[in-house]
């Protein structure tokens, strides 16, 4: 039976609402910074799997935030936790929820595999009220490895019962739709910006411009 996985953070949850929410505040460099906590974010967590250690994501987006606070003097260090409590309640993507529903509607489960701890992931969920709309929120926090490891995908299959072939995975994030497609999932890579592709020998089994759209690719 086919399942239906999504990405979180950049696939369901606009990771640059958190800065975005301070953008006076923050000042001119807003933009820079959260692309800086984003790159610093996802940076650490694969040079710690590289390196065979752990700690869990949030203690990474913070330790990402303090770095790109100290990169950008510009942007106003007082506000990091409100910066940090935005990222527990980041915005949805406008068409998250109703493609979840449509999804569901066809009797397909439906599931978030992330980086993500499990509390970041509970609060971001019940935020944006996708609770009902998800049978299960799977953090990679119990393996202590970050995706793209095999091992992450590979626990994802195992705890919905489906063979690789029967998950289909999207993701905003190409790095993430390689590890899926390496594993043997079918990725949909969701390009809103036009992206150019990466990881030609690794691609998506179809690529979407918004989260609607996935509706239509089963
Ligand atoms: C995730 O949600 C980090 O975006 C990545 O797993």
């Amino acid at each position: 039976m086919t399942v239906f996985v999504f990405d979180a953070y950049g696939t369901l949850f606009d990771v640059h609402s958190a800065i975005g929410r301070f953008r006076t505040e923050a000042g001119p460099d807003a933009d820079r910074i959260s692309d800086l906590w984003r790159t610093k974010q996802l940076e650490y967590s694969w040079t710690l799997t590289l390196a065979g250690k752990y700690e869990d994501f949030w203690t990474l987006t913070e330790r990402a935030l303090d770095y790109a606070l100290a990169r950008f003097p510009s942007v106003n260090k007082s506000l990091k936790p409100r910066y940090l409590d935005a990222y527990l309640t980041l915005d949805a993507y406008p068409d998250a929820r109703a493609t979840l529903q449509a999804l569901k509607a066809r009797g397909l489960a439906t599931a978030i595999l992330s980086n993500g701890s499990p509390n970041m992931l509970q609060a971001a969920v019940n935020a944006a009220g996708l609770d009902k709309e998800l049978d299960a929120i799977l953090s990679v926090d119990s393996l202590r490895m970050f995706k793209p490891r095999p091992e992450v995908y590979q626990f994802t299959a195992d705890t919905m019962k489906a063979a690789p072939g029967e998950v289909i995975f999207a993701s905003s994030n190409r790095w993430d739709v390689m590890g899926a497609r390496a594993f043997g999932f079918r990725p949909v890579w969701v390009n809103r910006t036009n992206m150019p592709d990466e990881y030609a020998n690794l691609p998506p089994m179809t690529v979407v411009s918004d989260l609607q759209s996935l509706v239509n690719i089963i």
